[in-house]
């Protein structure tokens, strides 16, 4: 038996020990520097405890890593680009090393270590926060950077939440969040970019690590923005620019930028969950044609599989899916099959025992192969993250696109699986890094994508369109992304505004929501309200979860079929309008559905909560998301002339105005000065258009251009030249139109052009010199939808007062003096 003593002396022993152990899980930091050396572009610094390397990749961007060890050969799934040689200049100090480029000053100070970029006028872009810097905790990494006065942050991709971030925070952790709240986080993807906006002096940062990571921004605190990761190196771009454009273009040029997407996949697609038999699938496209509602696409989802197999077809749903999927393109419709990673464990069925024999499925630490459970029961999972993982799912997709699916819908790739607990002792190649499920988490669905679009785009040579619910920062190299299952709720619809917005702010052009909200079931003003909004964002589907009110326009009544044909009716004469955007997307990264932020980065209004879901669709045209509930809506118009897009009626800028709405308008508004081209209505994208391009022209104080694009619409013809691209330019202070020569080896598609003026007027024009009277005319956008006038009468359709200038289409330049 002890005595009190000895137990108390034992008690003060076991304590002693337990100090050391409790004072190990501190903030470590990284010390003070000791050394500097330049290897051309790149500065490696050793710190006390930690390396650094800091690269010029371009006069306007830097890369910073770290770590406690010696910095291994820098990998990335997220950066494609190369640093381009750039002109540097440095000066070495006792307490500070300096880098200059042409556009940034980069100061490091050495005891401790702590990093500031300052603009050439020695503006103070971003700073460590000092005292904090970078640290670690265990092995969570985490840079603290200076809230700087009045700071706002932007993006970080499909984030809920505000508009501006301040007094927020995130994780990053690629998550099934089925029916999620319109707060919650983290939710699919993760592309761990934003944007810093404070005194005109604006970059982006993107941290490049793909374990679990966190942001905050002033979130609790009133010192800093800190980003970080649960492991791994620190590794981070910052790019500065004083546009919010300039950064998303540079940022895109390092991550990759959208493939051109086939001209289809714009078109108004159908969906639900799910259309099965292959004589309901037939019903649904027929039923679109014969209501004349244009579409181009028809969505399978997992009901066209036999038990949920990959690479299966349930023959009693679809005896002849070759045929019917032929049958749908000569009709004017794509088909797109949904795809999940998980292959069912069984015996017998060819993709499970291929993938075993191919030795592609994901595996435990002892060598046994991991199974979760999904639709079909028991799989095992492709790793897509090898080489060989990717090839032979690209082998598998000739299952469908030998059969002429055009389309792949990747789903359920965060890894999803009953239970949501991925394990953390499975192991991935990342590409040749050997790891754990804690690093390859969060690119998993990335890497998905690129096979399932290396796949198709291998097998057919046509554009592929690819859909994907998860992902990782760059891809948009490979796929378009959608919300995955929102709810079918006002403020889900508002979410999802934000969440492409903020999409759109970190690089992914190609975006969209469940239109009419995944869970519940639409009221009938809800889904009006969102097939009406959707005809103004990126990738239109219309898409419902099982046991759910059925997505078809006609499924909510006659008047709302009749709005929504109204609206897919605009959308498809605003095709060349559109294409031509997401030309221009592909080429210079910025996004099609765009935050009022980029352009009004200055103007306080624009984040503010009201008005904070307002967006542009393409340069042009201001939409404003409308509720349900709403039949007075206020908006925001930033400064400049805005024309309403029904009947041209003019509002001053720079000013807030409650506007009336009902139900058969969603209001939008065209920016002054802007250029419009605009086509006849189609049924389909297939089907050719009259011979008259429309070109609207909107008078305005401002100069502008638009990069007119057409091509065939599906080949990659176009890159060796086969596309027909034209300036257009409007330039109020010499009242000019000038249609550029055109550029590349294609015709137009159109013979005739018209250009219709908006708020001209007494236009005495010259066409290339020579005098020229125009026509005066009403347009409508919208056909009237008279029967549901209470007085019983015709309702009058707003129109809008136009004059016209029709023209021969040449390829020469034509220039227009108004
Ligand atoms: C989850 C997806 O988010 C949803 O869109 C789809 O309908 C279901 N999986 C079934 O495949």
């Amino acid at each position: 038996m002890k005595t009190c003593m000895q137990r108390w002396i034992a008690g003060c022993f076991l304590l002693t020990m337990a100090i050391p152990a409790l004072a190990q899980e501190t903030v470590n930091t990284v010390g003070n520097v000791e050394k500097v050396s330049v290897n051309g572009q790149t500065i490696h610094l050793k710190i006390s405890n930690a390396a650094v390397e800091i690269t010029v990749c371009s006069p306007t961007m830097v890369r910073v890593r770290m770590d406690r060890q010696p910095l291994k050969a820098a990998f990335s799934y997220a950066v494609i680009a190369q640093p381009q040689t750039t002109a540097i200049k440095t000066s070495d100090s006792p307490t500070t090393f300096t880098l200059l480029t042409d556009s940034l000053q980069v100061v490091v100070q050495k005891k401790p270590y702590a990093i500031r970029f300052l603009n050439i006028q020695g503006q103070e872009i971003n700073a460590d926060e000092k005292g904090l810097t970078t640290s670690w905790v265990g092995e969570n990494v985490t840079t603290y950077k200076h809230l700087q006065e009045g700071e706002r942050f932007v993006g970080l991709g499909e984030k809920t939440g505000p508009l501006d971030r301040f007094g927020n925070a995130y994780t990053n952790w690629n998550s099934d969040v089925f029916g999620y709240a319109v707060n919650a986080d983290p939710i699919y993807s993760t592309i761990p970019f934003y944007i810093g906006i404070h005194h005109h002096l604006n970059y982006g940062i993107l941290l490049d690590n793909t374990y679990q990571s966190d942001f905050s921004f002033g979130a609790s605190t009133d010192r800093y923005a800190a980003f970080g990761a649960r492991a791994g190196e620190m590794q981070y771009y910052f790019i500065y620019h004083q546009q919010l454009a300039d950064i998303i273009s540079e940022y895109t040029a390092l991550t990759g930028r959208m493939p051109l997407p086939p001209l289809w996949s714009l078109g108004y697609q159908q969906n639900r969950y799910s259309y099965y038999p292959d004589t309901e699938v037939r019903r649904i496209a027929q039923t679109l044609r014969e209501k004349k509602i244009p579409a181009d696409g028809i969505t399978l989802d997992i009901h066209y599989m036999d038990n949920y197999k990959l690479f299966t077809w349930n023959k009693d749903r679809f005896p002849d899916p070759k045929k019917m999927i032929s049958d749908l393109k000569a009709d004017g419709f794509r088909t797109t099959l949904i795809v999940d990673p998980g292959i069912k464990v069984e015996d017998g069925y060819a993709a499970h025992e291929e993938g075993l024999m191919a030795n592609v499925f994901i595996k435990y630490s002892d060598g046994q192969l991991y199974s979760g459970q999904v639709w079909p029961g028991w799989c095992n999972f492709t790793d897509f993250t090898d080489p060989r993982g990717r090839a032979w799912w690209k082998q598998q997709l000739h299952h469908y696109t030998d059969i002429g699916v055009a389309g792949i819908w990747n789903d359920m790739n965060e890894i999803a699986t009953w239970g949501q607990k991925m394990p953390n002792n499975v192991l991935f190649n990342y590409d040749g890094h050997p790891t754990t499920h804690l690093q390859a988490h969060n690119v998993y669905a990335l890497n998905m994508a690129r096979s399932s679009y290396e796949g198709a785009k291998e097998a057919t040579h046509e554009r592929p369109f690819i859909l994907t619910r998860a992902g990782y920062a760059g891809l948009q190299r490979y796929t378009a992304i959608w919300t995955g299952d929102n709810r079918s709720e006002d403020d889900h619809m508002l979410a999802g505004v934000r969440l492409l917005n903020s999409l759109g702010l970190s690089g992914v052009a190609f975006t969209g929501m469940d239109i009419g909200g995944f869970t519940g079931n639409a009221s009938v003003g809800l889904y009006t309200r969102w097939i009406q909004l959707g005809a103004f964002i990126p990738y239109y589907r219309s898409h419902t979860a099982v046991n759910t009110r059925s997505s078809e326009p006609w499924t909510y009544g006659e008047e709302t079929m009749e709005i929504a044909r109204n609206y897919i009716n605009l959308r498809y004469k605003l095709m060349p309008y559109l294409y031509s955007t997401f030309y221009t997307a592909a080429q210079t990264g910025l996004p099609v559905q765009r935050s009022l932020a980029i352009d009004y980065t200055y103007d306080d209004k624009v984040y503010d909560p009201q008005y904070q879901q307002q967006f542009f669709f393409g340069p042009a045209l201001m939409v404003i998301p409308v509720t349900s509930q709403q039949t007075v809506v206020k908006t925001y118009f930033p400064e400049g002339d805005w024309y309403d897009l029904y009947n041209d009626t003019l509002l001053t800028g720079a000013q807030e105005k409650l506007l009336e709405t009902t139900l058969h308008k969603l209001p939008v508004y065209v920016r002054e000065s802007s250029i419009i081209p605009m086509q006849s209505l189609v049924q389909s994208t297939s089907e050719k258009p009259d011979d008259t391009l429309r070109l609207h022209i909107y008078k305005g104080h401002t100069a502008n251009h638009f990069t007119y694009y057409e091509d065939d619409g599906i080949s990659y013809a176009y890159e060796q030249g086969t596309y027909y691209r034209r300036d257009i330019a409007y330039t109020p202070a010499t009242h000019t139109i000038t249609l550029g020569a055109k550029t590349g080896k294609a015709a137009s598609k159109f013979g005739h052009v018209a250009l219709i003026l908006h708020g001209f007027e007494n236009l005495q024009p010259t066409v290339n010199g020579k005098a020229y009277t125009p026509a005066n005319a009403r347009l409508p956008f919208l056909s009237p939808i008279s029967r549901f006038d209470p007085q019983g009468g015709f309702t009058p359709v707003d129109s809008c007062k136009v004059q016209v200038i029709q023209l021969l289409n040449s390829d020469d330049k034509v220039e227009v003096n108004l």
